[in-house]
């Protein structure tokens, strides 16, 4: 096999690790995630599970991928034989995640087109669900595949396949350096139009205000532990394998934290840019803002669509921006759920990355269809449920488990240590060994009684 290919810097590097991390997750899942969960208190859980899970994992994914330099599966069989196989259910997770969440970047495509005429008029949710996506009555009457959708699908796969196909450095990472400096602007511009807007300040408080009787509610913690790992792209093969493409002398602690915090913080302006202009629909409904938000799925597609449309004049380009912004995110995120897998079919059988892009990129695009039919959103909201209460979070506990406990975790800190310009110290073992295990185990354990009564 060739020498493993490399990104072209570390800016290259991060904007790509960012352009996975940011995504849909951030704009579309965490307002609502946020409204479903007591507000300023799922902030508050959120942030006490990036720093006792998503920093620390994210140290542990760039410290693996690069030491071990392979691919998912490879680096895990790498640090021992028999754990190859938690790479593959991290793949397999992948490909679940891969084809619901490319026919939600072609419902953005789709809507960047709606908001120049807002095509959806005074009925919003007729529209997504009638007009759009022509639902029909339950996950097993498919109707037929849905033509609207057909189109955008096509091309966010084009886009997510040329760059994956033009390979590390000239196509994932060229892409990445373009695509989220433009979106970082456009939430910006969103932000501050937002901010500015009546009734803004309901809005943010809806957000900020902590519900503290909320603080003992487990499903509030599983809720945020799921999004740290949704959000950061984490437990899911991505971070190994684009660390496995980081140069020998690297800064992986300093990546790390880079990677996380930026995540986090456009998450937080992306909710301030979405209540704030919520709380302006509040004021002029009439309605308190509790009302407008918790509208789970729909946010982005039903309520962020009305709330567009009460900002008059300017309302075309905001909803451009918007689901301009939406689609950016979740480009860069595809292309990196792609990658993860296409790495390690690559590692595996020893197959040039044209041939692998082709046949995995050509596999998923086929099975991505049932989710454009009449029944998609029924077996997309099943398939989101099962992969993040189950998928991820097993997927994460083990990871942490296996190696935190069967391996010896002071080898990957004195690893990264002497390359990096921030030294890592027990705390991060105690968090891998102790608290994510336990905090993972629990809400895992919480959500599987919850499904099954
Ligand atoms: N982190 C991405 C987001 O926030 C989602 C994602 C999940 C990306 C899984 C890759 C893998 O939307």
């Amino acid at each position: 096999m060739g020498q493993r290919e490399q990104w072209g810097s570390r800016f290259g590097f991060i904007m790509a690790a960012v352009g996975s991390a940011v995504g849909l997750g951030n704009i579309w899942r965490f307002p609502y995630m946020a409204a479903d969960n007591g507000g300023g208190i799922f902030f508050l859980c959120y942030l006490f599970a990036l720093l006792t899970a998503g920093i620390p994992i994210m140290i542990l994914e760039f410290g693996i991928g690069h030491k071990y330099r392979g691919g998912a599966p490879l680096t895990f069989a790498r640090i021992n034989r028999k754990w190859e196989w938690l790479g593959w259910w991290q793949i397999l997770v992948c490909f679940f995640i891969a084809v619901y969440y490319v026919v939600v970047i072609a419902w953005a495509i789709s809507f960047t087109g709606f908001s120049i005429t807002q095509a959806w008029g005074d009925a919003p949710k007729d529209f997504f669900f009638g007009n759009y996506l022509q639902l029909t009555g339950g996950p097993f009457e498919l109707g037929g595949i849905n033509t609207q959708i057909l189109l955008p699908l096509a091309l966010a796969w084009v886009i997510a396949f040329i760059s994956i196909y033009t390979g590390v450095k000239s196509g994932i990472e060229r892409v990445a350096k373009v695509l989220i400096p433009i979106l970082f602007f456009m939430v910006v511009i969103i932000a501050i139009r937002g901010v500015t807007l009546p009734g803004a300040a309901a809005g943010l408080n809806f957000l900020f205000e902590p519900d503290f009787s909320r603080l003992t509610d487990f499903k509030v913690w599983t809720a945020a532990y799921g999004q740290i790992f949704f959000d950061l792209s984490i437990a899911f093969a991505i971070m190994i394998t684009y660390s496995s493409y980081l140069p020998k002398n690297s800064d992986v602690v300093g990546n790390a934290f880079t990677t996380c915090l930026t995540n986090c913080s456009f998450s937080l302006l992306a909710g301030m840019a979405v209540f704030s202009i919520l709380g302006h629909m509040a004021l002029t409904q009439g309605v308190p803002v509790s009302e407008v938000a918790g509208a789970g799925v729909g946010l982005a597609f039903i309520t962020f669509p009305a709330a567009i449309s009460t900002l008059g004049s300017a309302a075309p380009i905001f909803g451009v921006l918007f689901f301009l912004a939406l689609t950016f995110a979740g480009i860069t995120s595809l292309i990196s759920i792609n990658e993860a897998a296409i790495s390690a079919i690559m590692d595996k059988f020893d197959l040039g990355r044209k041939k692998a892009t082709v046949l995995y990129t050509g596999t998923a695009a086929v099975c991505s269809l049932l989710f454009a039919t009449g029944a998609g959103l029924y077996i997309l909201d099943i398939v989101d449920h099962f992969v993040n209460n189950f998928g991820i979070v097993f997927g994460g506990l083990l990871e942490v488990l296996l190696i935190g406990w069967m391996f010896n975790l002071k080898s990957i800190k004195d690893h990264v240590n002497p390359i990096s310009d921030f030294k890592i110290g027990n705390w991060w073992i105690f968090s891998i060994k102790i608290v994510t295990p336990l905090v993972a185990g629990y809400t895992g354990i919480m959500t599987l009684i919850a499904d099954l009564q």
